[in-house]
């Protein structure tokens, strides 16, 4: 399991190219891994939020989940999590998951992540 702290500066961050505007419709969400990390990328009304694909309970693959609004349940015990914090919401998960920037680059989508 990662180490879920993003660094307090913007500066601390580097910015990673995942898709193209065009290839993440409304709706749709991307699996992508960076150094490692796996990340899941979700386009929700036109709005990009990046989450950890590592529910903090036990390790499920909480991007593939049912979204509603902007909660994502882990499909593996239940466990909801807030998209645009990564904060955990219900239990059995007690520890939040990652939450990281998403920017707009001309046409690219990019992800924030600890360099
Ligand atoms: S692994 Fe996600 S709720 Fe248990």
């Amino acid at each position: 399991m990662f180490n879920y702290r993003l660094p307090d500066r913007a500066a601390d961050l580097e910015y990673v190219g995942v898709a193209q505007v065009s290839e993440l419709g409304n709706g749709q969400r991307l699996l992508v891994e960076i150094d490692g990390r796996p990340i899941v990328v979700f386009n929700v009304g036109g709005a990009y939020f990046a989450i950890g694909d590592e529910c903090s309970h036990d390790d499920g693959p909480v991007g593939e989940g049912e979204l509603e609004g902007f909660e994502i349940e882990c499909p593996r015990h239940g466990a909801r999590f807030d998209l645009r914090t990564g904060k955990v919401l219900c239990t059995p998960a007690v520890v939040d998951i990652p939450a990281y920037p998403v920017r707009v680059v001309g046409e690219e989508i990019q992800i924030g992540v600890p360099s």
